[in-house]
């Protein structure tokens, strides 16, 4: 245990807990050659220090690149009720696999994610289960509306989620009046899934009618999610509220965003720049099945496009887990949902090495943009003082994406079978190596993420703060 007596003596001595060295280091002035000292959680020096520190441990980096600890920021771990298809365990062990060091929590568990009780009952089972960070969102609906500006700053709260459109589980808030009184209690940042569920309700008879996956888009067509996101952009501007509207699907909500940045955040999935319909639906059934749907190249190509443009803020997973023998059932009667958090890395790195971004831009994407839209305390970013949150990537690796490599209880990635370059190789969640050389190590010890908007948590000791 390092006190912080310990810890002085040891940032004299220039020892360090961990030396992370020789690696290409992202960092917020660009790509460096760096080596890392982490010590007490924390970064405390970078530059050329493998004549001038020793460590307890090191871990050799040349010819990897180093890119602050990945943020997932919409993971679905069904904890608790549902745990035959994840469990917070199972989760965050894929998470740490595919070099993510910390999640924000959806609240559609059985229970619903609604009172302290129910977010204290998810910190209690993640305590000494979850092997990377975690926040836990509270879901926003009628029953808890007035309550929702305490229940945002409990401790490890990532905000409060909001259902427009009914998706999975029974968190629904569809209705303008309920909508405003959220709206009204509170001040972070809201997050939003905007489907139209009038729309949706009206619509719904085309799939039954067909009962055939490939027209999943054509239910919730790309005008059931600009109505609700026009709606809720519009509805937040009269109570000057933040909105983060996430898993944005179409160009027609990407056009209407892009001029609405200045309160407005916008999250796009792995999948939704990576799939495309029809040919999908036709390879992988209900398996592609995921709400908003994944659409045409048009749409995606427009998501590329709101990358490009700085519209897009977060790339989060939506990792929604459905047990195969559910996503059997006949559609329009199959769960939407999919695994995504073990596979969000590779696939982006995939991305970038297919040129469509930049490493640096995909930091952004997935740990400094995360860290800045929620005010999450000390992470984000290599630089001092900041969590020691590291994921290591080879992107020379070529590797192929298998069902077997899933860590989820469900067990199964739509992108089975799929080559990719670029790989997720080590994670560092505080300056603790808790996967190396791409096997776990050690025991999960994920700690709640702090905000800088929810209530203060004791100061931790950080050595480079002195
Ligand atoms: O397809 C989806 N499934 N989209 C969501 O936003 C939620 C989810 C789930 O929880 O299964």
């Amino acid at each position: 245990m390092n006190t912080p007596d310990d810890l002085d003596a040891r940032l004299t001595r220039r020892h360090a807990d961990l030396l992370v060295l020789g690696g290409q280091v992202v960092t917020p002035a660009g790509i460096e050659r760096l080596d890392v000292a982490c010590l007490g959680g924390h970064i405390v020096a970078l530059g050329e220090l493998r004549r001038s520190w020793s460590a307890e441990s090191t871990l050799e980096a040349a010819g990897l690149h180093v890119l602050p600890g990945v943020i997932d920021t919409q993971v679905h771990f069904r904890e608790p009720g549902l745990t035959h298809k994840e469990t917070l365990e199972a989760g965050t062990r894929g998470a740490v696999l595919g070099g993510v060091t910390g999640v924000f929590e959806m609240p559609n568990t059985s229970p619903l994610t609604l009172t302290p009780e129910d977010l204290a009952a998810k910190f209690d089972r993640a305590d000494g289960r979850a092997w990377c960070d975690h926040a836990f969102y509270i879901g926003g609906s009628a029953v808890n509306a007035e309550r929702l500006a305490e229940l945002e700053r409990l401790p490890g709260c990532a905000g409060v989620k909001v259902f427009m459109g009914s998706s999975f589980g029974d968190l629904l808030a569809d209705d303008d009046t309920v909508l405003r009184r959220i709206l009204r209690h509170g001040r972070r940042r809201l997050a939003v899934h905007a489907e139209d569920e009038a729309r949706l309700r009206e619509r719904r008879v085309l799939v039954e009618a067909s009962g055939d996956v490939c027209d999943h888009p054509r239910w919730r067509d790309p005008r059931s999610a600009l109505m609700a996101t026009r709606r809720i952009v519009a509805m937040a501007a009269e109570s000057w509220r933040r909105l983060h509207v996430l898993h944005v699907s179409t160009a027609d909500e990407m056009a209407y965003l892009a001029h609405h940045k200045r309160r407005v955040s916008v999250e796009v999935t792995p999948h939704h720049l990576t799939l495309c319909a029809p040919e999908c639906y036709r390879r992988l059934g209900s398996l592609a099945q995921m709400n908003p749907p994944v659409r045409d190249d048009g749409h995606r190509q427009a998501l590329w496009r709101a990358i490009r443009d700085g519209v897009v803020d977060v790339i989060g997973s939506d990792h929604a887990p459905h047990t195969r023998e559910e996503k059997a059932r006949p559609y329009p009667d199959s769960p939407s949902g999919m695994t995504g958090v073990q596979t969000l890395v590779p696939i982006m790195l995939e991305h970038v090495h297919q040129g469509r971004l930049s490493l640096p831009r995909l930091a952004d994407l997935t740990s400094a943009g995360p860290a800045r839209l929620f005010g999450i305390e000390g992470k984000g970013r290599i630089a001092l003082g900041y969590d020691a949150d590291l994921t290591l990537v080879d992107l020379s690796a070529r590797r192929t994406i298998s069902d077997a490599w899933i860590a989820s209880v469900s067990g199964w990635t739509p992108y089975h079978g799929q080559s990719v370059t670029g790989w997720p190789i080590t994670t560092v969640i505080r300056g603790r190596t808790v996967m190396r050389d791409e096997a776990l190590v050690g025991r999960p010890q994920g700690q709640p993420m702090a905000f800088l908007e929810g209530t203060p948590t004791p100061s931790v000791e950080n050595p480079a703060s002195r």
